[in-house]
């Protein structure tokens, strides 16, 4: 599981995160919501070691990675799914997949799991075609297909369904469920869209200028009034 405790970051003068704690626990989904602007993947950003904190710690499987480099939480086992996906246009699907091990020392199509094929059929069908030439949805697919290449126990997604049609939307809430329900992987996903992480839900957390404001089940969202901190 992941565990953040009193996470402060700064741009410069302004104080983009303030004593930020929470955990993410095995076997379950956690929602972080909160408006564009609230510091969500400045959150996850810190989370993967990109940029630094000024202070507070993160523990993942209960060892402390507070100020190591991103590829050491990598190891440990974190896969991470980008805002905007973040795939590599010119290479090939599986070149992207296999970019998922990168590491790894040599990395085969047979080193990938195939759940990543039984979740995403699309992904084997496309194999040999540039990942630019995927649709939005299909792109997105293919980024959570190359962060589950390292069977990865902490699985991290930012806003997973920004600007996807809705079957392919759909297919990526069954693959979180699956994912989770398999009881061995902690699932953080940052979402705007509140029917969608609500659907998914088993703890949420509420993210306000840059501070965890609320917290809770899942279950309770619609009694908590959840979906009031993402309205404009
Ligand atoms: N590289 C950066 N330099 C300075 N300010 C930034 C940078 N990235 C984001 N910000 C600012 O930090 C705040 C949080 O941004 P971000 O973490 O992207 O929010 P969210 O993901 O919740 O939409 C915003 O006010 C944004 O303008
Ligand atoms: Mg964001």
């Amino acid at each position: 599981m992941l565990e953040v405790k009193n996470i402060n970051q700064y741009y410069g003068s302004s104080h983009t995160l303030k004593n930020v704690s929470f955990t993410v626990p095995t076997g379950a989904v956690t929602t972080l919501l909160g408006r564009n602007g609230v510091g969500k993947t400045t959150l996850l950003n810190c989370l993967m070691g990109v940029l630094e904190t000024t202070s507070g710690t993160i523990h993942i499987n209960g060892s402390d990675v507070t100020g190591q480099p991103s590829y050491v939480r990598a190891r440990q086992g974190v896969g991470y799914v980008p805002q905007g996906r973040e795939i590599f246009a010119r290479l090939t699907v599986e070149e992207n997949l296999l970019m998922g091990l990168a590491t790894k020392s040599k990395g085969a199509l047979s080193d990938l799991p195939y759940e990543i094929f039984d979740m995403f059929p699309v992904l084997n069908e496309m194999l040999h075609r540039r990942g630019g030439d995927l649709s939005g949805g299909q792109q997105q697919q293919l980024a959570i297909g190359r962060a589950l290449a390292m069977s990865p126990n902490i699985l991290i997604l930012d806003e997973p369904t920004e600007g996807i049609q809705p079957s392919i939307i759909k297919d990526i809430g069954n693959a979180i469920r699956l994912l989770a329900a398999r009881g061995d992987m902690a699932i953080l996903l940052v979402e705007q869209y509140y029917d969608f992480a609500k659907d998914l839900a088993d703890h949420y957390i509420i993210l306000q200028r840059g501070e965890v404001i609320k917290s809770g089940l899942g279950e309770d969202m619609d009694a908590d009034n959840v979906r009031h901190y993402l309205s404009v």
